[in-house]
């Protein structure tokens, strides 16, 4: 069961550093780390990730039996475990109302049979650094109050679904929910129009020079 057995820490340097010693240790699929605050979280791409103490989900969950497509399964189960629509932005930042609520970072070791899926979601927070001002929102800022530990109820329950789906169904709802589709988008070596993702999960771009397919690296909206 995803949530079972359950360590929460007070202050953390980042749970899914935490997570993965467990996991490395041999705790079970399924097993909970969650924090009131970290201190070294750690976000995609080398970022950190900070959030108030108390005011966001923090949470890395030990996986055991691996969803080929669980970086995308994962961004469908926060969606639908928020309290108000929320859509992808490629391939697994939660949006609402084009702004970032949710986060996820998968590490692992696929060779020893486990990954760490961390899950950050600001609920509360009502102010960001200068730097997030204009990307990032919470629950509260989008007009939901609500509670981190109701917030992680229901996302436990959405994992315990979405990782025991297929691959297609999973993309299938990922599509239903692509941020980036029809939308002008640029990364480091490019620019075009969001067409989706192709079986893989790889983002599809038309460009003028003709379709590309990213499986890696960082994508901007232009605004
Ligand atoms: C990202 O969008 O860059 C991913 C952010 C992931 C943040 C969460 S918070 C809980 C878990 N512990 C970490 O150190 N990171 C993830």
């Amino acid at each position: 069961m995803i949530g079972l057995p359950r360590v929460h820490h007070r202050v953390a340097d980042s749970t899914n550093e935490r997570a993965r010693a467990l996991a490395a240790a041999g705790a079970p699929h399924g097993t909970l780390v969650s924090a009131d605050e970290q201190t070294a979280g750690r976000g995609r791409q080398g970022r950190t990730w900070t959030a108030p103490p108390r005011s966001a989900v923090l949470m890395s969950v030990v996986l055991r039996e691996l969803h080929e497509a669980l970086p995308l399964a994962a961004a469908v189960a926060v969606c639908e475990a928020l309290p108000m629509p929320a859509s992808i932005k490629w391939p697994n930042d939660v949006w609402i109302e084009r702004r970032k609520v949710a986060g996820i970072l998968v590490e692992g070791r696929p060779q020893e049979g486990w990954a760490v899926l961390g899950i950050g979601v600001n609920v509360a927070t009502r102010d960001f650094p200068p730097e997030l001002g204009d990307t990032a929102t919470s629950l509260r800022l989008a007009g939901v109050t609500t509670s981190t530990e109701t917030v992680m109820a229901s996302l436990l329950g959405a994992l315990e679904r979405w990782l025991a789906l297929p691959t297609p169904e999973v993309l299938a709802a990922w599509r239903e929910r692509d941020a980036l589709f029809g939308e002008a988008v640029r990364w480091a070596n490019g620019s075009g129009v969001g067409v989706g993702v192709d079986e893989t999960g790889a983002l599809l771009v038309d460009t003028d020079s003709g379709p590309v397919a990213l499986d890696a690296g960082e994508v901007h909206l232009l605004r």
